[in-house]
C-alpha cells in the first residue's frame, strides 16, 4: 500500500505557511506577463521552421491544435493551483491525490519537460546568437556550432559550444540568486511582444499568398504531427500556477493568467506561421531550420530588421531558459524535502539563500545535453513529458473532486469530468503523434525512474517516519 500512500493536501499548504508567506503582489496582468515569460521562446523563433516542413502552410492549424490541448489542462492546472498554492506544481497535486509512486513518476516526468526545455532552448538559443554573430562577420568553427548529427549526416559537428556556454552562465547566475524581479521579467516579455508584432507588421508586405496553395501539402497527418512538435511553443504557461501562493486572488487572478497567456500567444503564433509561410514557401526552410523568422525576413529583403529579431529572439529565449531552470530547481527542492531525492537538492546556500549545489548539478546536466543532443530530439522529449504530466494533472482534478470534495476551491474547472477527459485525450492523442524513437527514450527514462525510486526514493520517504 506504502506505494499508494498520500501527503495530506492541508499539511502541503501549512508546511509553506510554516516558513513565513510570501508576499501576495502579482495581479492578473503580471501573472499574464510571467505566463508569455515563459512560453515564447524557441518555440516560435525555431522550432516553426520544422514544423513548417511536416505541415506546409497548415503549420497554423497546428498550432490551434496544441492551443487546445493547453486550454482544457490550463483549466485543471488552475483548480488544482487555487486549491493547493504550493510549490513542486504539479508533482505536489499528484501526492497527494494520487500517491507517492504517482508523484514520484511525475517529478521524474518533469525533468523532462523543466530541464529539457532549459537544454532545447539553448540549442535554439544558439542558432539565434550565431546568426548574430555572423552578422557582425564572426563565424565559429563549424564543429562547435552544433550538436552531433544536428546538421544533417554530411556536416561533421561534435559540441553546440554557445548553448552549454549560456546555460553554464544562467546556471552561476542562479546559483547567485538572481531573483526574477517583476519588473525586469515585464520589460523582457515587452521586447519579445514588439519584436514579434514588429515581425507581423513588417512581413505581412512580403506574404505572397501563392505560397499558402497548397496549404495542406502532407494532409492532416502532417498537420498534426506538427501539432504534437510545436506543442513545444506553449511548454511553460504552467509557471503561472507556480505563483499561487504570490497572486493576490488566485480565484480569479489565476485562471485569466493561464488563460490570457495561453490565448495571447495562441494569437500570435498563428499569425506569426501564416506571415513566415506566406513569405517563405515551406520547401525553402529544408535549407535553414535554426532562425527561420529571421530568414524569412531575409528573404523578404529587410536584413535590417532580421538582425532585430535576431536581438529579440536571444533575449526572449534567456527569459525562457531562467525561468524553466529556476522551476526545475524548485521542483527536485519539493522532492528532496519529501525525502525522495538525496537531501543535496534541497540544501540552501548560507550567503546566497540558493539551492547552489542543486543549481550546479542540474544546470550542468542541461548545458550538456544543450551541447550533444540536436533540439528536435529534445524538444519531443519535452512535449511527452509535459503531456504526460498534463494528462495526469487531469485525471487528479477528477480524482479529487471524489476524494476530497469538502476541500475549498477557490477557482473551479468547469464541466467536470468530461473537460479534464478531453485534456487527457487531447495529451494522449499529441504523445501518439511523436516519433517513436520519443517513445522509446521516455520509456527508458521512465524504467530509470522506476529505478531510483524502488532503490532509494521509496526507502528515504519522509512519509516513512509519519507511518511509524
Ligand atoms: N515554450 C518555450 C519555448 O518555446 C519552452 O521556448
Amino acid at each position: 500500500m506504502s506505494l499508494f500512500r498520500k501527503k495530506d493536501l492541508s499539511a502541503a499548504v501549512a508546511e509553506t505557511r510554516e516558513k513565513g508567506q510570501l508576499k501576495r503582489a502579482l495581479g492578473p496582468f503580471d501573472l499574464t506577463m510571467l505566463g508569455i515569460g515563459a512560453v515564447i521562446g524557441t518555440g516560435i523563433f525555431v522550432l516553426t521552421g520544422t514544423g513548417a516542413l511536416k505541415a506546409g502552410p497548415a503549420l497554423s492549424v497546428s498550432f490551434v491544435i496544441a492551443a487546445i490541448a493547453c486550454a482544457f489542462s490550463a483549466l485543471a492546472y488552475a483548480e488544482f493551483a487555487s486549491m493547493a498554492p504550493v510549490s513542486g506544481s504539479a508533482y505536489t497535486y499528484s501526492y497527494a491525490t494520487l500517491g507517492e509512486l504517482i508523484a514520484w513518476i511525475i517529478g521524474w516526468d518533469l525533468v523532462l519537460e523543466y530541464l529539457f526545455a532549459v537544454s532545447s532552448v539553448s540549442a535554439g538559443w544558439s542558432g539565434y546568437f550565431q546568426s548574430l554573430l555572423s552578422g557582425f562577420g564572426i563565424d565559429l568553427p563549424l564543429a562547435l556550432t552544433a550538436a552531433p548529427g544536428a546538421l544533417g549526416e554530411n556536416v561533421i559537428t561534435y559540441f553546440n559550444l554557445p548553448a552549454f556556454v549560456i546555460v553554464m552562465l544562467l546556471t552561476f547566475l542562479l546559483s547567485r540568486g538572481i531573483t526574477e524581479s517583476k519588473k525586469a521579467n515585464n520589460i523582457m516579455v515587452i521586447i519579445k511582444l514588439v519584436v514579434i508584432l514588429l515581425f507581423i507588421f513588417v512581413g505581412v508586405k512580403y506574404v505572397k499568398p501563392e505560397n499558402w496553395v497548397p496549404f495542406t501539402p502532407f494532409g492532416l497527418e502532417g498537420v498534426f504531427s506538427a501539432a504534437a512538435l510545436v506543442f513545444f511553443a506553449f511548454v511553460g504557461f504552467d509557471a503561472v500556477a507556480a505563483a499561487a501562493e504570490e497572486t493576490r486572488n488566485p480565484k480569479r487572478d489565476l485562471p485569466i493568467g493561464l488563460l490570457a497567456s495561453l490565448a495571447i500567444c495562441a494569437l500570435l503564433y498563428v499569425i506569426v506561421s501564416l506571415v513566415m509561410t506566406g513569405i517563405v514557401p515551406y520547401m525553402d526552410f529544408e535549407n535553414n531550420i535554426s532562425h527561420p523568422i529571421s530568414l524569412a525576413l531575409q528573404v523578404a529583403g529587410a536584413n535590417w530588421f532580421a538582425g532585430v529579431v535576431d536581438l529579440g529572439a536571444i533575449m526572449g529565449m534567456t527569459t525562457v531558459m531562467l525561468v524553466m531552470l529556476y522551476g526545475q530547481t524548485r521542483i527536485f527542492f519539493s522532492m528532496s524535502r519529501d525525502g525522495l531525492l538525496p537531501k543535496v537538492f534541497s540544501r540552501v546556500h548560507r550567503q546566497y539563500r540558493t539551492p547552489y549545489g542543486s543549481t550546479w548539478i542540474l544546470g550542468t546536466i542541461a548545458a550538456f545535453a544543450g551541447g550533444l543532443i540536436p533540439l528536435d530530439r529534445l524538444a519531443e522529449l519535452v512535449n511527452i513529458g509535459t503531456l504526460f504530466a498534463f494528462a495526469i494533472v487531469s485525471v487528479g482534478v477528477i480524482v479529487l473532486r471524489k476524494t476530497r470534495p469538502d476541500l475549498p476551491r477557490a477557482f473551479r474547472c468547469p464541466g467536470v469530468p468530461v473537460v479534464p477527459l478531453i485534456a487527457v485525450g487531447a495529451c494522449l492523442f499529441l504523445i501518439s503523434k511523436l516519433e517513436v524513437i520519443t517513445w522509446a527514450a521516455f520509456g527508458i527514462w521512465f524504467l530509470i525512474g522506476l529505478g531510483v525510486y524502488f532503490s532509494y526514493s521509496q526507502k528515504h520517504s519522509m512519509l516513512n517516519e509519519l507511518s511509524q
